[in-house]
């Protein structure tokens, strides 16, 4: 068991004076995991709803990550891409296999990248066709999350992530999310490229897309010659009880991006391109020194057998089922959410009217009561626990979230 280092405290000091204060931790310092379950600096236990943002899919110490790790960290870590290594190669293999839609990958090493070369394959494309730079517009929905690189972030349909960092990126259009009536209009009035969406926005709220949104979308997308691009980041991987969330929406899409839980904390994003648009990027046309390390790869190759495999797949809608059942438990005797929505174990609790903008400050109960949590906006709890939680540990959670939540209304 690893020991006790510094007094969380004086840690978080550190971060104060060095870091670029772009984050706000919560006050705890974590030091290592095991399953649904993190331990601080301090020797406190922490149930883990909050698996890293979406990532730690398979938990803390998934042992076969482990070992992927370890016996590839004892062959080669890094050779770049002007070399082949057998991870990479692989794991291409591999995806290409488990999505039908998919011809070809791009590996790179962050959601954000995945998607800016997904924007840039949807750029090309378009210039193949031979539509002028005016025609090559990006349909993206607003509360939509794709990413903090400057075209993502314009891809990204909210103001307050945009604000300060114009002039952005032209050729991206916003519209409600699941207006099909908007996306009509917008198609009618030409030049779009693609329509650019998460089956389910994450940071927006944990919203779903309505039932046949995406197949409308796809249809539009195809009468008008216009690509697919689903943002599976944080929604894919399994998390929604399918490996891939469109499979729910019965569409093919012509591009998907990955990260999150492709790596299961690894950092590694990945691009899945369809028949349409596979060979459009030729060679010199995109590229990455780290994308496709062999490290990284190594270990997504596990995660994905893993994430797809039945019983995890199985165990997301027990789990899921509980966390729902936990919540309505929980709502009928505090009264404080309006809604309890999401897919599999992606679940956003709204807050009510009276407790709106408070989900910082349940967050900070939830930490104290040893649970790491996450919001989703200042008006919804997040929860996006491991695939792998047990029922005892989701149980614990719960546990410690009632008892967070009746100090909240405690005040
Ligand atoms: C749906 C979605 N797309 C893209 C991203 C950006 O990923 P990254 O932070 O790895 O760049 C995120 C991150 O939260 C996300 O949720």
């Amino acid at each position: 068991m690893p020991s006790v280092q510094d007094p969380a405290p004086h840690l978080i000091d550190v971060g104060q004076r060095y870091w670029l204060p772009v984050y706000k931790p919560r006050a705890l310092v974590l030091d290592h995991g095991k399953g649904a379950r993190a331990w601080d600096t301090e020797g406190r236990d922490h149930v883990d709803f909050a698996a890293g943002i979406a990532v730690n899919a398979l938990g803390h110490q998934d042992p076969d990550l482990l070992a992927a790790l370890t016996t590839q960290a004892h062959k080669l870590w890094h050779a770049s891409n002007v070399f082949y290594t057998e991870p990479p190669l692989r794991l291409a293999e591999e995806l290409v296999r488990a999505a039908p839609f998919a011809e070809r990958v791009f590996l790179c090493n962050s959601g954000a990248e995945a998607n800016e070369a997904a924007i840039k394959l949807v750029r090309k494309w378009a210039a193949s066709k031979g539509r002028a730079p005016d025609q090559r517009t990006i349909l993206t929905f607003r509360g939509s999350f794709h990413g903090r690189t400057l075209a993502t972030v314009t891809a990204t349909a909210q103001p307050k992530y945009q604000e300060g960092y114009e002039p952005l990126p032209a050729g991206f259009s916003y519209l409600d999310f699941n207006d099909e009536a908007a996306l009509e209009q917008a198609f009618a009035a030409g030049g779009i490229a693609a329509v650019m969406l998460e089956p389910v926005q994450g940071e927006g709220g944990v919203v779903p897309a309505a039932p046949g949104f995406l197949k409308r979308v796809r249809a539009l997308c195809d009468a008008h010659e216009a690509l697919l691009v689903l943002d599976e980041i944080q929604c894919g991987m399994g998390r929604t009880g399918t490996l891939f969330a469109h499979a729910q929406d019965e569409v093919t899409p012509d591009i998907v991006t990955l990260a999150k839980a492709l790596g299961c904390g690894f950092p590694i994003g990945a691009m899945l391109a369809g028949r349409e648009v596979a060979e459009v990027m030729q060679y010199g046309a995109h590229g990455t020194t780290f994308g496709g390390n062999p490290l990284a790869a190594a270990v997504a190759r596990v995660a994905l057998a893993k994430l797809g495999s039945p019983a995890v797949l199985m165990n997301v809608e027990r789990q899921a089922n509980a966390l729902r059942a936990g919540l309505t438990r929980i709502n009928h005797e505090l009264g404080l959410f309006a809604e309890v929505r999401g897919r599999g174990l992606m679940i956003g609790a709204v807050l009510a009217e009276a407790h709106m903008g408070k989900a910082g400050a349940i967050l900070d109960h939830a930490a104290a009561h040893g649970l790491l949590l996450l919001q989703a906006g200042p008006d919804v709890l997040r929860f996006v626990p491991p695939l792998t939680i047990t029922d005892a540990e989701l149980s614990e959670g719960i546990d410690r979230l009632h008892a967070a939540l009746k100090d909240f209304v405690a005040g």
